[in-house]
């Protein structure tokens, strides 16, 4: 499994495996290019948006490092990160989501950051027990939701 950088044209590919996950109701949010084009691989807030593949080349999923600004949508503070983690439905449990974070971390590290929030849907044990195993810890309970932070060590 390789990690490297999204680019524009992994847009169709990460869009069908997010439209897989929709339909299996491990995800709520929109799966169009557009979406994952300006959410994900360009967002201006991005830190960095990474992809790991297969030898062959197949996306296995993404993990998306933003910064939160001062009018984030999400109600981080400023200046924490912001993590978001995809994982085609095929390539479940077989450690993509735990290479992706070390790339992530990586990351965070260079750009200074100190702490990440993950928000994850109440409902979403996969979710929520990964994060758990990445190392993070709950810190807020909003309507529907369980925030979690992890604390960047250097
Ligand atoms: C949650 C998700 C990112 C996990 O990705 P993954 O590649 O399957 O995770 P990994 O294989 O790297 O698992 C790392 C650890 O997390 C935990 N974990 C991950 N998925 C789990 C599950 N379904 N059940 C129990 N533990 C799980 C385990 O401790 C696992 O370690 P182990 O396999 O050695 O036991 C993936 O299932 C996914 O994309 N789900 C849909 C979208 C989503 O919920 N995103 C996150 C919240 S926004």
């Amino acid at each position: 499994m390789k990690v490297r950088q999204a680019v524009v044209d992994d847009a169709p590919e990460i869009s069908i495996f997010l439209q897989e996950l929709a339909s299996l109701g491990k995800r709520s949010s929109p799966s169009d290019q557009e979406f994952v084009c300006g959410q994900y691989i360009d967002h201006p807030d991005n830190i960095q948006c990474a992809v790991a593949e297969d030898e062959d080349g197949t996306i296995l999923g993404l993990q998306i490092l933003k910064m939160a600004t001062e009018s984030n949508i999400y109600g981080v503070a400023q200046g924490w990160g912001i993590i978001g983690t995809h994982v085609k439905p095929n390539a479940a449990r077989r450690g993509v989501g735990r290479t992706l974070f070390a790339a992530t971390l990586n990351a965070a590290k260079s750009a200074g950051l100190h702490k990440i929030d993950a928000s994850i849907a109440e409902t979403n044990v996969d979710g929520l027990t990964y994060y758990d195993a990445m190392g993070f810890c709950t810190y807020r309970t909003p309507k529907g939701k369980v925030c979690k932070f992890y604390e960047v060590t250097v």
